[in-house]
């Protein structure tokens, strides 16, 4: 193997060994940042980015334009997850800056969590399992802790599945619905072209929030999709329907799907993931039409290995000046500042 031009990889905190070994081999000086409860400090990034050839972040994390102002040698950033609203890709682009992320691995695990998530909130499984455990349980009933159909219930009515966000997560979990036996209708930002029809019909927000007994949401988080379920959003949704969210808490309101749980506007919700993670909305944690898990959509041993192995392998090439393989802003590669950045480790 070639030498590296470059070395330093600056580890915002600790990811699996198998990444670690991977750029160990390579022969980059690995710092990883200490783990604490509160996670590393700003000022721990700032210097640990200053000190770096290449920074492997975490979701975790926020990157700033200034933090990447900062550090005119920086090769590259390698974000340990496919979602990448931690980071300002516009400042990285803009200063000449890859930046890659872990796209596919954790498509199949965020899909089961999902449909894990959907049943959970949808037949109570969570509220039951309190219930069991409090020694509640005295005598079996017709009406015991009833839920919510989702293939189609003794009335013969076929459910719907309502995907908002037609990518390789929402692909996944349309793909798992056929078992259910329900209609799977999606909705994509980029229009109705990204739905395949083999899997979804494609259809408006509206119709979909109004028609879908479950509402399932992987879009990732931009500006344009801040809030993408708010007040009026809730409104138009079943009084029976469920939602679930494995993509970004800031893509929902929490205080308004609070508001809507509590008032029966929608009957239940399964989230993963929380506007100001790891914190939840006031009241969210009361509710018992509720599942609440923390962020563990890809959290499977071999999906957490696989990632860090892509995040090592995209630092490894930026060590190199090399195209990192998962790169989201390739056209960086094309510009001047990136030239100035590569020239300064290769000449
Ligand atoms: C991601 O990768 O974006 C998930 O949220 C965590 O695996």
């Amino acid at each position: 193997m070639s030498e590296l031009p470059a070395r330093r990889v600056f580890v915002t905190r600790p990811i699996p060994a198998a990444g670690l070994e991977l750029l160990a081999a390579a022969g980059a000086e690995v710092a990883v940042c200490p783990e604490s409860l509160d996670g590393p400090q700003a000022r721990d990034i700032a210097a640990g980015v200053a000190g770096a050839d290449v920074l492997l972040s975490l979701l975790t994390e926020t990157i700033t334009a200034a933090q990447l102002d900062a550090a005119p040698h920086l090769l590259g950033v390698a974000n340990y997850a496919v979602g990448h609203d931690n980071l300002d890709l516009a400042a990285a682009t803009r200063l000449g800056i890859p930046v890659s992320n872990t796209p596919d691995v954790l498509t199949e695990s965020t899909a089961d969590l999902t449909w894990a998530l959907l049943l959970g909130a949808a037949r109570r499984v969570v509220e039951a399992d309190r219930f069991m455990r409090r020694g509640k349980y005295r005598r079996w009933g017709p009406e015991l802790l009833l839920g919510h159909d989702v293939s189609t219930g003794a009335d013969g009515r076929r459910r719907v599945l309502g995907i908002i966000g037609f990518g390789r997560i929402g692909q996944a979990v349309a793909r798992r619905a056929t078992g259910f036996d329900v209609d799977v209708v999606a909705f994509h930002p980029r229009g109705a072209e990204a739905v395949d029809a083999d899997l979804a019909r494609a259809v408006s927000l509206s119709e979909l929030l109004a028609t879908s007994d479950f509402v399932s949401l992987h879009v990732p988080l931009t500006p344009a999709t801040h809030h993408l379920i708010g007040a009026a959003e809730l409104q138009a949704m079943k009084p029976t329907a469920v939602l679930v969210n494995t993509a970004r808490g800031p893509v929902v309101d929490e205080a308004a799907l609070v508001a809507a749980l509590r008032d029966g506007t929608i009957a239940a919700a399964g989230l993963d993931v929380y506007e100001h993670e790891p914190a939840m909305a006031e009241g969210l944690a009361e509710l018992a039409n509720t599942v609440l898990l923390p962020h563990i959509g890809s959290a499977s041993g071999s999906t957490r290995d696989a990632m860090a192995r892509i995040a090592a392998r995209n630092a490894v090439a930026m060590l190199r000046a090399e195209p990192a393989p998962e790169c989201i802003n390739p056209e960086v590669y094309a510009t001047a500042a990136f030239a100035r950045r590569r020239d300064r480790v290769t000449a």
